[in-house]
C-alpha cells in the first residue's frame, strides 16, 4: 500500500513537473527563434557549405545555417564537412593536412548524403570559404557550427577551439551561435570554454534525455545544453534515401528508436525549458508535416526552397 502511493505520489509530481517545469527550472532565455533551417547550407539545391549555398538558403527565408568546419594546417578556420579532400573535390589529402591557400576547389556535383538519388550540381561557386566569411556576410543569422576538429591536426586541439571561439566573440555573435558535436567530450569542451555560447545535446545526452523522459525523472534534471537536435530514425526507412539495405534486425531497432525519440511530450517538456528542438535531416513534405505534429521548433533539410513552399502553403 505504502509502495503503491509512493509510486503514484512519483508519478503525479513527476507529470505535473513535466507539464510546468517552470516550477522547477529558470527558463532558459531564448535568444532566437529558427523553424528553417538549412543543412550545410542546403545541400541538396547548392554545393554543400559553400557562399552560394548560403546566399541562396537564406534568399528563401532561411532563419539558420548549419555548417561543419575543420582547421587548416597553417590554422584557418573553413567550412567544410569532411577533413577527407575524397569526396568533395575528388582528392587524396585532407583539411588539416593541407595550407588555406592550397585548398583544392570542390568537384562540380556532388551526391546529396540524405538523398542518394539527387545529385546537386553546382554553380560558379566551389570555394571552400573560411569561417570568417560567413560571419561577414551574415551577421544577423543564426548559425548552428557543427565542430568536426580533429585530434590529429597539427594545430592543437585547444588552440584550434579557441580559434572558433575568437570568431565569434570578434564578431559579437555569442547569442546567434550554437556549437557542439555529436561527441560529448567536443560539446564538453565548447561549453567550458565559452559558457555564453548554446551547445548542442551529444549523442550520449540525447539518450539520457529518452531514458530520463521514460523513467519519469527528466523534469527533475538540470540540463545545461540549448539545442536538442536529433535524427528521425524513421526517415532512414525511406526509399531511395540512403545507399543502404537494412536487415530486418536493425529495421526493427530503427522503427523502435523512433518511436521512442519521436513523442510530443519530449518536445514540449524542453521547449518550456526554452531548449530549441530541431530533427534533421528532413526533406519531404510527409516528414517536415509530422515534425511539426510533434511540436518541435525547427526543420533542418537540404532543401531550403521545398521547405519554405510548404510552410508558405500551411500558413495560408
Ligand atoms: C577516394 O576514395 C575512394 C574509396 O575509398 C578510393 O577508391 C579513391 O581512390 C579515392 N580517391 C582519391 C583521389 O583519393
Ligand atoms: C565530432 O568531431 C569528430 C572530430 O573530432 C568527428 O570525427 C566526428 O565526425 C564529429 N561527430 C559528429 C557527429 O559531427
Ligand atoms: C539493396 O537491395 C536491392 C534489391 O535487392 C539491390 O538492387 C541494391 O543493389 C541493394 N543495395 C545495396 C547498397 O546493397
Ligand atoms: C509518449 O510517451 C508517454 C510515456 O511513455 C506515453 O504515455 C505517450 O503515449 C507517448 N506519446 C506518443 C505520442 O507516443
Amino acid at each position: 500500500m505504502i509502495v503503491l502511493s509512493a509510486l503514484g505520489g512519483y508519478i503525479i509530481t513527476s507529470y505535473v513537473f513535466l507539464k510546468y517545469p517552470g516550477i522547477l527550472h529558470k527558463k532558459k532565455d531564448v535568444k532566437f527563434k529558427a523553424v528553417h533551417i538549412s543543412h550545410r547550407g542546403g545541400a541538396g539545391e547548392n554545393l554543400e557549405n559553400t557562399m552560394a549555398a548560403f546566399q541562396h538558403a537564406v534568399n528563401v527565408g532561411t532563419q539558420m545555417l548549419e555548417i561543419d568546419c575543420h582547421i587548416t594546417r597553417d590554422g584557418h578556420v573553413v567550412v567544410s564537412h569532411d577533413n577527407s579532400l575524397n569526396r568533395t573535390a575528388g582528392m587524396e589529402g585532407c583539411i588539416t593536412d593541407t595550407d588555406y591557400q592550397d585548398l583544392p576547389p570542390m568537384l562540380g556535383s556532388l551526391r546529396t548524403d540524405f538523398e542518394f538519388t539527387h545529385v546537386t550540381v553546382g554553380g560558379e561557386d566551389r570555394r571552400i570559404p573560411l569561417l570568417r566569411e560567413v560571419f561577414e556576410k551574415f551577421p544577423d543569422l543564426a548559425i548552428n557550427i557543427d565542430i568536426k576538429i580533429n585530434n590529429d591536426a597539427l594545430i592543437h586541439e585547444a588552440c584550434a577551439f579557441h580559434f572558433v571561439n575568437k570568431l565569434i566573440v570578434e564578431f559579437k555573435r555569442e547569442h546567434l551561435t550554437v556549437w557542439g558535436n555529436g561527441s560529448k567530450e567536443i560539446t564538453d569542451k565548447c561549453h567550458k570554454m565559452n559558457p555564453s555560447i548554446g551547445v548542442l545535446f551529444s549523442v550520449k545526452r540525447v539518450l539520457l534525455v529518452v531514458f530520463l523522459f521514460y523513467s519519469g525523472l527528466l523534469p527533475f534534471v538540470p540540463l545545461h545544453e540549448s539545442f536538442y537536435e536529433v535524427l528521425m530514425p524513421g526517415v532512414l526507412l525511406r526509399e531511395n534515401k540512403f545507399h543502404v539495405n537494412f536487415t530486418s534486425r536493425q529495421k526493427f531497432f530503427i522503427r523502435l528508436a523512433d518511436t521512442l525519440l519521436m513523442n510530443r511530450s519530449i518536445f514540449q517538456h524542453l521547449s518550456a525549458r526554452g531548449i530549441q528542438t530541431y530533427l534533421w535531416v528532413l526533406n519531404d513534405r510527409e516528414d517536415f508535416e509530422r515534425a511539426f505534429r510533434y511540436g518541435v521548433t525547427g526543420v533542418m533539410t537540404d532543401f531550403p526552397s521545398r521547405l519554405t513552399e510548404y510552410m508558405d502553403a500551411k500558413s495560408a
